[in-house]
C-alpha cells in the first residue's frame, strides 16, 4: 500500500520537490509544521523555478503513472465526453494520449500555473492545447462552466504533499472549487493519487467544501478504485482513483 506514496515521494526528493515529508503520513504532522520554508505546491515561481532549472524536463516526464497504466478507466471516465480540462499537466502527455484515443470528437485542455512548463509543451507539442492557468483561482472567461470533465493526475497530490492540514485544507479547497466552477451541472472530475483513502476521502465530502460559494456541491461517484500499476524502476505499486460529480449550480 505504500509503495506507490513512498514513489511519489521519492521523485519529489530526487527533484528537491519536497525537502520535508512527513514519513509515515502525508496529513498533518508536527514535521509538516516544522518546515517553514517548504515550497508552496501551489507557486508559479516554485515550479516555474523547477521546469526552468531542467529537473522535470524529460520528454514525456510522467508521474507516477501513465496512460497505458490508467487507459482503461480513464477510457471509461471520459466516454461521451465533449470538452476536458487537463490540471497541472506538467510534462505528462497523457492529455495528448487521450486525444488520439478520441479523436476530434474530444477537445481537452492541458494547464499549468508554469509559465515555462506551458511555453515548452507548446513547442514539443504543437498539435495540444496548453495553457497557463492557475487552478487555485477562480476561473476566468471559457473556462468558466465548459467542460463536462475534469482529469486530475497527480495535481490534488502536490497539495496534500506539505504543509498543515489546515493549508492542505484550504489549498485543496481553492482547487476543488476552481474545477467545480469550470465543469457545467453533472459534469465530471477523476483524481488520480498515490494518497490512501484516508488521506483523500476527507476532501471529497460535500459537507466539508460544499457551502463555500453559496449552494454548490459535489457528491462521489461510486467508491474509490485502487488499481496495481508498475510505478518507477518497474516496481508494481498502488493507486487509487477517486471520482466526483457536481451536483449543482452555485448562488452568484
Ligand atoms: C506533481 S506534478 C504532476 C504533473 C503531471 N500531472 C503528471 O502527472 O505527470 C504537479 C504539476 O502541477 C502544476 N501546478 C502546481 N500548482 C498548480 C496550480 N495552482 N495550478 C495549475 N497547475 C499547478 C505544477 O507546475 C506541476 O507541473
Amino acid at each position: 500500500m505504500e509503495d506507490v506514496r513512498a514513489n511519489m515521494l521519492n521523485q519529489l526528493r530526487d527533484r528537491n520537490v519536497v525537502e520535508s515529508i512527513p514519513s509515515s503520513s502525508d496529513e498533518s504532522s508536527p514535521l509538516s509544521s516544522a518546515a517553514p520554508d517548504r515550497p508552496s505546491y501551489n507557486s508559479a515561481a516554485y515550479w516555474d523555478e523547477r521546469y526552468k532549472s531542467g529537473k522535470d524536463t524529460d520528454d514525456n516526464f510522467e508521474w507516477i503513472v501513465t496512460y497505458k497504466d490508467l487507459k482503461l478507466v480513464v477510457d471509461e471516465f471520459l466516454e461521451g465526453a465533449a470538452k476536458v480540462l487537463h490540471p497541472g499537466c506538467g510534462g505528462s502527455t497523457l492529455g495528448l494520449e487521450v486525444r488520439r484515443t478520441f479523436g476530434s470528437r474530444l477537445k481537452i485542455v492541458n494547464v499549468d500555473v508554469s509559465d515555462s512548463c506551458i511555453a515548452r509543451m507548446r513547442e514539443l507539442y504543437p498539435e495540444g492545447r496548453w495553457e497557463v492557468v492557475d487552478s487555485c483561482s477562480p476561473p476566468e472567461g471559457e473556462h468558466r462552466g465548459g467542460y463536462d470533465r475534469v482529469l486530475d493526475k497527480c495535481l490534488l497530490d502536490a497539495f496534500c504533499c506539505g504543509g498543515t492540514e489546515r493549508e492542505k485544507r484550504d489549498l485543496v479547497g481553492s482547487y476543488l472549487d476552481h474545477c467545480w466552477g469550470c465543469l457545467g451541472v453533472g459534469g465530471r472530475m477523476m483524481v488520480i493519487s498515490f494518497g490512501q483513502p484516508e488521506t483523500r476521502e476527507r476532501y471529497f465530502e460535500g459537507k466539508t467544501y460544499g457551502k463555500r460559494e453559496g449552494g454548490w456541491s459535489w457528491e462521489r461517484v461510486g467508491g474509490t478504485r485502487t488499481m496495481e500499476v508498475k510505478g518507477e524502476g518497474g516496481k508494481n505499486a498502488m493507486c487509487y482513483v477517486y471520482e466526483l460529480r457536481k451536483l449543482e449550480e452555485g448562488k452568484e
